[in-house]
């Protein structure tokens, strides 16, 4: 067992991790992108600050403000870093080097992300909503990446919450990538598995693609969805 938490928790990565996570290539970096569930990660502030405004993120939790989200980061960071000293064997320390530095890097990402957010919110590269219903048009991204929600929360999140909120994805976007495929306790989310037949029925292709991240053991992999043309 790996990590228990009540709730989906604001917990955010940065660019160089969605680099890693969803082989983004320089010319996906420069596509219409909505980071769907980007919560804290500072991938669209970091983007911004290279020039870049092709990024769209959306959250529920940015119906608050930069105080109250810094605020939930800080109620759950102890709690997620003593589960993460305590199941040593669990994690691959590569990207990161110790749960000190991993904290410490989930700190820089959020302040990052925090110094970009009222800037973003009004110019609408942060905007409140969530899964499973989106508020975009047809096609409006050629990229959606959801990191960190759909199939870690499965215990959070059912099998008919999967699978309308891929069907979406795939609605306002060419072609979605999620990581990682794993729940929060290290097994294979068992909603990928079934989902994906399903899908295809509904002329949703999917791949199953190694990437270079790893942080939870066996966390190593992304799916990416595309409509059959
Ligand atoms: C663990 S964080 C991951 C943040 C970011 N994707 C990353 O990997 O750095 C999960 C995020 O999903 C958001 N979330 C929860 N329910 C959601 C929903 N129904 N639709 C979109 N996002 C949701 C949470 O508010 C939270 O910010």
């Amino acid at each position: 067992m790996s990590m228990t938490l009540d709730s989906i928790v604001p917990f955010g990565r940065s660019l160089l991790e969605y680099q890693r996570m969803f082989n983004l290539s320089p010319q996906d970096l420069g596509q219409r992108i909505l980071g769907c569930g980007d919560g804290p990660a500072s991938f669209n502030a970091e983007l911004h600050q290279l020039g870049c405004d092709n990024v769209i993120s959306i959250d529920p939790i940015y119906a608050v403000g930069g105080e109250v989200i810094q605020q939930r980061f800080e109620q759950v960071v102890d709690d997620i870093i003593a589960q993460v000293k305590a199941t040593p064997e669990d994690w691959v320390w590569r990207d990161h080097h110790d749960p000190e530095a991993l904290r410490r890097h989930r700190l820089q990402t959020l302040q990052m992300f925090l110094q970009d957010y009222e800037l973003g919110r009004q110019t609408g590269r942060y905007q409140v909503a969530s899964l499973p219903t989106l508020p975009f048009a047809d096609q409006q991204f050629d990229l959606a990446l959801c990191s960190h929600l759909l199939f870690l929360y499965s215990d959070h999140l059912d099998y008919t919450f999967h699978l309308d909120s891929i069907q979406e994805l795939c609605r306002v976007a060419t072609q979605v990538r999620i990581f990682p495929l794993i729940t929060l306790a290290l097994q294979r989310s068992p909603y990928i598995d079934a989902l994906r037949p399903t899908l295809a029925d509904r002329g949703i292709t999917s791949d199953i693609i190694p990437v270079a991240y790893e942080l939870q053991k066996g966390g190593n992999e992304m799916v990416v969805f595309s409509q059959k043309i």
